[in-house]
């Protein structure tokens, strides 16, 4: 029995000492709570990196913890690195939209800067430094030749502030001697708890199907559970100072997400199509008016630039090469599981 309990300590110790830790910020948000819930089905020790105001309606297994980071403050991060001593970080936060366009500079340039010198500062290298970044730090891909898809060696061209800040962190990271990065860029991503493409499925559930534009798109998406898990296999690999491309790996014209919603929401729809022109003048009209209160509205021309761009393909070979990732999900078996989120949850 002595024996029993001594070694079933040991196991225990064992377990303790193993488990690596990792620090996830913009834990609280759609991406970040499924990466926290990946991480600890992987039995890491998990920290959701969080601001006082974050909400943790998302994060409430016992098994997490949680740290305030304030990306503005350098030596407040360089400190709290130093005393955790991750093995992993997965830099997630970002601002997907924003009311000024300076926020898009601050929080997805400015702040990846502060946070990679606070970690060198800190002289705890992680193993990796894994930062989220988009697609659309590269895109859209040729509109003319739809044969054409974004890789790696492409020359980048974003065409909206968001992609072009989400450029620069990367190429800062990438400068830095020695730096374990690992840049992740996702095409649109859905799934339980997403807010933007569920205002689509919001319609399609009242029977409202809108389009902009008639000419058909090249779109690409993820799942957000096929998204988390080859993030932490690329945070937890061997790989490092490498880009990566993530999508489901097959393409959708935009009407295929109100044909998969229809199907399984079970819905006839009332279909039209807002020709580009008008939300254009519509989107110009609000900047100007936002001018005078110094915000950028939330249709602007920057969104109806990524609204109308047709080709969305990305390469994902590098990834299937080096991780052996297989998406497990394409969109009709995402949506189903998403929309019975939904519906469970109250938002449909
Ligand atoms: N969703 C997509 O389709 C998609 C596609 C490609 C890339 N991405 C990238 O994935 C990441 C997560 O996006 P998401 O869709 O999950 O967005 P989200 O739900 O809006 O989550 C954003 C997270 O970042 C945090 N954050 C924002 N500004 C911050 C600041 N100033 N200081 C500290 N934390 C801050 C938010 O914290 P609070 O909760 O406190 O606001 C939240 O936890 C972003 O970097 C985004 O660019 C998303």
């Amino acid at each position: 029995m002595v024996k029993w309990f001594l070694s079933h300590l040991a196991i225990q110790q064992l377990t303790i000492t193993t488990m690596k830790k990792i620090l996830i910020t913009g834990a609280s948000g759609f991406v970040g709570s499924h990466l926290v819930e990946e991480a600890l089905q992987r039995n890491l020790e998990v920290y959701a990196g969080i601001r006082k105001t974050s909400s943790r309606e998302f994060l409430q297994d016992s098994r997490i913890n949680f740290i305030e980071l304030n990306f503005g403050d350098k030596d407040q991060m360089a400190n709290l690195l130093k005393r955790k001593q991750f093995d992993y970080i997965i830099h997630n936060a970002g601002v997907v939209t924003a009311p000024k366009l300076a926020d898009y500079w601050l929080v997805n340039r400015d702040y990846v800067k502060n946070f990679a010198d606070a970690v060198i500062a800190s002289g705890e290298m992680p193993e990796k430094f894994t930062f989220i970044s988009s697609a659309a730090a590269y895109g859209p891909a040729s509109e003319e030749d739809l044969t054409d898809f974004l890789k790696e060696e492409d020359v980048p061209n974003p065409i909206n502030t968001y992609g072009k800040s989400k450029l620069e962190a990367e190429r800062y990271l990438a400068q830095l001697p020695d730096f374990p990065y690992i840049t992740i860029r996702p095409t649109g991503v859905y799934g339980p708890r997403e807010k933007e493409i569920f205002v689509f499925f919001k319609l399609v559930n009242r029977n409202i199907e809108g389009y902009i534009g008639t000419r058909k798109q090249h779109l690409a998406f993820v799942y957000v559970k096929d998204l988390a898990r080859v993030v932490l296999d690329a945070t937890t690999s061997s790989f490092s100072q490498k880009s990566y491309f993530v999508s489901d790996g097959r393409y959708y014209a935009q009407w295929d997400l109100g044909k998969a919603a229809k199907r399984i929401l079970n819905k006839k729809t009332l279909r039209f199509h807002v020709p580009i022109g008008l939300v254009r003048g519509v989107a110009w009209f609000m900047e100007q008016i936002g001018k005078g209160d110094g915000k950028y509205p939330t249709l602007n021309l920057e969104k109806v630039r990524i609204l109308e761009s047709v080709n969305w393909k990305c390469d994902i070979e590098p990834l299937k090469e080096d991780l052996n990732f297989q998406p497990q999900y394409d969109l009709e078996e995402g949506l189903e599981e998403t929309l019975a989120w939904y519906r469970e949850n109250g938002w449909l």
